[in-house]
């Protein structure tokens, strides 16, 4: 499965901070916010990305995560001269996607929690349709709200309702056959004249092919569009970093558990940000008996 994180638009909602910045560069607490996409990617065994944002932007990106070969993967870059749509990324993504079923992540969402990884691994898996997820929120009219039945398949789906049929919004992370390229170029602009995700779901819902998974307790969910948002989001990233001394988002750190970089070079990163929180991380992560963790990790125990 190849992925596709979706980095530009033109962040009204945050102006004037993303006047001259893009909003996917901005900090979530100690890492850039497209580190949070990233690592979810990353954690779903992607290896394959393509990176889409504005003109303007995109070689920021280029310049911050480069080719991709410092964590072992591969990086491609595409402009998105317009904002028209998320939808659009499987259209600009289409020879990148090629044959291959694909993953597509907002460049700012980010998600959080309690074997994550399992989850996120089990719907890169995926054989035929799509797969997204339901997160039950207080006011889901600002997103893309499903209704499902017992077995989770998606019944209605609906972007930003006056009266949500649910309160289980979708968060910003959509795993498809290769279908969605085709799908894609079929859709038509809604009326706020996007190329609605949401009119793409709807496609695989009335073959009976989405299938949501829900995002229960012990789960975390942030959209950083708005001022407030972000900073939940940065203060949530605080406290589980300083309560637990872990890292979230630390990209070396997963490449190398994903054995897709070495011990060198998890040491050569931990050297050169030696004088952050984030590069003692690593040189800890480098003197843990990892193998023994793995194998608790896969063994039994855990395997619910
Ligand atoms: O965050 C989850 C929600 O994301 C979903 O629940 C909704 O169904 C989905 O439509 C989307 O809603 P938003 O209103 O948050 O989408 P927004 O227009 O803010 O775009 C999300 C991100 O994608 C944002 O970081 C900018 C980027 N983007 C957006 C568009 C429309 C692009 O890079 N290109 C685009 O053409």
């Amino acid at each position: 499965m190849k992925g596709i994180i979706l980095a530009g638009g033109s962040a009204t909602r945050l102006y004037p901070i993303t006047l001259a910045v893009s909003k996917q560069m901005l900090p979530v607490y100690d890492k850039p916010m497209i580190y949070y996409p990233l690592s979810t990617l990353m954690m779903a065994g992607i290896r394959e990305v393509l990176i889409i944002s504005t003109p303007v932007h995109l070689p920021a990106f280029e310049s911050l995560l480069g080719d991709g070969s410092k964590f072992g993967m591969k990086f491609e870059y595409k402009v998105q001269e317009k904002p028209v749509g998320l939808a659009d990324a499987f259209i600009l993504g289409a020879d990148f996607i090629g044959d291959d079923n694909v993953a597509l992540i907002l460049g700012d969402n980010m998600v959080y929690g309690s074997r994550i990884e399992r989850v996120l691994k089990a719907a890169s898996n995926l054989k035929e349709g799509g797969i997204i997820f339901g997160y039950q929120v207080a006011d889901p009219t600002s997103y893309g709200v499903v209704e499902i039945d017992k077995t989770g398949k998606a019944i209605s789906i609906e972007e930003k309702p006056a009266v949500p049929k649910s309160n289980l919004a979708v968060p910003g992370i959509y795993f498809y056959d290769n279908e969605v390229t085709k799908i894609a170029k079929e859709i038509k602009p809604s009326e706020r004249g996007e190329l609605e995700i949401t009119d793409v779901n709807r496609v695989y819902m009335e073959k009976g092919k989405l299938q949501v998974i829900p995002l229960g307790n012990g789960y975390a969910w942030f959209d950083t569009g708005s001022p407030d948002r972000l900073s939940d989001a940065a203060d949530f990233v605080k406290a589980i970093e300083l309560r637990q001394g872990v890292q979230i988002a630390c990209l070396e750190e997963i490449a190398y558990r994903n054995e897709w970089i070495s011990k060198e070079t998890l040491l050569e990163y931990a050297n050169k940000y030696k004088k952050t929180e984030y590069g003692q991380h690593l040189m800890r992560v480098a003197d843990q008996d990892w193998d023994t963790y793995k194998d608790i990790y896969n063994s039994e125990l855990f395997n619910f």
